[in-house]
């Protein structure tokens, strides 16, 4: 894992970079005043309430209350994670975006690694290409050709050939300086224990590169001509490339358009290829594994709306009914899920080839929406007249209903399941588990600011519950609760600087926050969502605060300087008294300087 971004970074960063420009790139504006307007990017609106300041370096639409700096706008815009958003601003600009431990050793020989990696599989990405241009790549081109797969197609997903030959790409590699235990690594070669030989993983077979969503190759998918088996073959797990979490076709996809709405999963190679060939650019296919939750989230941060496409056979319906399981805990408000049948004997390859592809987008238009397909399924082979099959059904969907995160979506499954089965909605609400009702928090502002209470001073309950949050994990919390708090904060994260999984993840918090202008929990709970991280705040968010709001900045300002006053060493006097000495002498002190100085002696008793 990199590190963190340096906060100050971020500040030179947005310090350079023009919001209207990066707008401008993007959303039509026309200059009005000393402001620039045009239609909101963010809601459907005809005429344009949305304005770019270029002194505030601000965005702001009047109609939906979208708003932010540049950074924000990436993220929200391009659906860019933070970091992804830094870099992107960065390289316009030509920055690099340095890592917070770069200069710790182990850390660069990891970079270095992972770049060699990179390099090694963006070069052989080339070698295929180019191997399926020469003379010897005919039987491939003719075998693409023969499915039906264009030129334009084959460039656009970087289609390749691997040589039938046992070391071409290991004597091209090595050629080019490549170690050939980084090409066994990298999963390019195979390699022996026995004999202690290596060779091609892929040969001859028509290779596809399978890329991050950036465009880096991270691995291959090889399809044999004929009949010999295994019919694909994959890169095996190496330390980029992960089954289950990568999905074939996802940066073509975002490439062939930067707003998508709704996003394909097909199962094969050739499907994803076949669908862009006729147009069709929003489909991705999980790598011969089933959908993961890994997967979906990553789906999910790009569109609101997945569509599952499933063979007609009974193969098809088991491989449903585990996507089923697997989205069910996904869906959040606003987020869609739906299920695409398709003919016995077809996939999207052979369908779309056969009706074309408006035919098949009226398929994806009339896909049975998750709560249908739900109920349906559980209908399956059911005689529901009967009263046992009945209780069945419904406990089978009950079950279901279960796994669903809060929320609106939740709450209309049970009203129709209630209709469906003539049972009261309240009888079904007692039969799920109750939600976990969060122990109150009971850290009055005075104990907070003690901590270091006798144990057996504390009732029993009061001691568990401070126990279980900690107070970093309050600061966090009032921080997930209120995100306008931040702007409280000393500049300075000195405060924060511990080892700690709740210090570094309040690091995190803070610098997004900063970066983004954030004011609203949701936007942090979904920048967050699917790691570990996420689930500690949304724990966080979902505990109460119970206290009122004027109380809650208060509490924060205390929180902060206990932490100054803990983390102050004899080493912070020296700095102080350097800085001072340096001021005192006459010599300006720079903004950094400054800012460091004011925090070191803020947190001074
Ligand atoms: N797959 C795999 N290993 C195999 C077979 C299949 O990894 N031995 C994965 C591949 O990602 C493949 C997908 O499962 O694209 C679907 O496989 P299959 O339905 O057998 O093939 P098709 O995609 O229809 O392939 P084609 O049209 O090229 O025959
Ligand atoms: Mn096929």
């Amino acid at each position: 894992m990199a590190g963190q971004i340096p906060q100050r970074f971020i500040d030179d960063l947005l310090a350079r970079v023009d919001v209207v420009e990066v707008v401008g790139e993007r959303v039509k504006l026309k200059k009005a005043g000393r402001n620039h307007s045009g239609l909101c990017p963010f809601h459907q609106e005809k005429s344009p309430s949305f304005t770019v300041s270029a002194d505030k370096q601000f965005y702001h639409c009047f109609g939906c209350g979208a708003h932010g700096n540049a950074l924000r706008f990436l993220m929200e815009y391009d659906k860019l994670r933070f970091p992804e958003a830094v870099e992107q601003l960065a390289s316009r600009l030509g920055m690099e975006v340095p890592r917070e431990g770069a200069d710790d050793p182990r850390a660069q020989a990891r970079e270095k690694k992972r770049k060699e990696g990179v390099n090694l599989l963006e070069m052989s990405a080339s070698y295929f290409r180019e191997r399926l241009k020469m003379p010897e790549g005919q039987v491939a081109r003719e075998y693409l050709e023969q499915r039906g797969v264009s030129d334009e197609i084959r460039e656009l997903f970087g289609i390749g050939y691997a040589p039938a030959q046992w070391e071409a790409l290991k004597r091209h590699l090595g050629g080019q300086g490549v170690d050939e235990s980084v090409q066994i690594e990298y999963g390019l070669l195979v390699h022996h224990e026995d004999s202690g030989r290596s060779y091609d993983r892929f040969r001859d077979r028509v290779v596809f590169p399978i890329r991050d969503i950036r465009g880096r190759t991270l691995g291959f998918g090889g399809r044999v001509m004929g009949d010999a088996k295994p019919k694909y073959l994959n890169s095996p797990e190496t330390p980029v490339f992960h089954k289950g979490r990568e999905l074939y076709g996802l940066y073509e996809a975002r490439q062939a358009s930067p707003k998508l709405e709704r996003l394909l999963i097909v199962e094969g190679y050739m499907d994803v290829v076949a669908l862009a060939q006729y147009g069709i650019h929003n489909a991705v296919a999980t790598l011969g594994t089933a959908t993961t939750a890994d997967h979906l989230r990553r789906l999910f941060r790009l569109v609101s709306e997945v569509v599952f496409c499933f063979d007609g056979d009974k193969a098809g319906r088991q491989a449903a009914a585990r996507a089923l399981e697997t989205v069910l805990p996904e869906m959040i408000d606003g987020r869609q899920a739906r299920f695409l049948f398709l003919p016995e004997g077809e996939d999207p390859d052979s369908l779309v080839r056969r009706e074309g592809a408006s035919a098949f987008e009226d398929r994806v238009v009339c896909a049975s929406p998750l709560s249908e397909f739900l109920f349906e399924h559980a209908a399956q082979g059911r005689d529901l007249a009967q009263l046992e099959s009945r209780e069945r059904y419904a406990s089978q969907v009950l079950s279901a209903i279960e796994k669903m995160p809060q929320g609106v979506l939740k709450s209309l499954m049970l009203t129709e399941l209630s209709r469906r089965t003539g049972v009261e909605q309240s009888r079904f609400e007692a039969l799920l588990a109750p939600v976990v009702a969060e122990e109150p928090e009971l850290m009055p502002f005075d104990d907070a600011m003690e901590p270091a209470v006798e144990e057996g001073q504390l009732p029993q309950r009061r001691r568990k519950s401070s126990a279980a949050l900690g107070l970093m994990g309050r600061t966090l919390q009032l921080l997930v609760h209120e995100p306008r708090l931040v702007e409280r904060l000393p500049e300075s994260l000195e405060w924060c600087d511990g080892q700690g999984d709740d210090a570094r993840l309040c690091r995190d918090v803070i610098e997004l926050l900063r970066a983004g202008g954030y004011s609203s929990a949701q936007v942090l709970l979904m920048h967050f969502h699917g790691s570990e991280d996420g689930e500690r705040l949304a724990a966080l968010a979902r505990k109460e605060l119970l206290i009122p709001g004027p109380a809650r900045a208060a509490e924060l300002d205390g929180l902060v300087s206990y932490f100054q006053r803990a983390c102050k060493t004899p080493s912070r006097q020296q700095e102080i008294d350097t800085l001072l000495a340096k001021q005192q002498s006459g010599e300006r002190l720079s903004s950094e300087e400054r800012s460091r100085l004011m925090s070191l002696l803020a947190a001074r008793d």
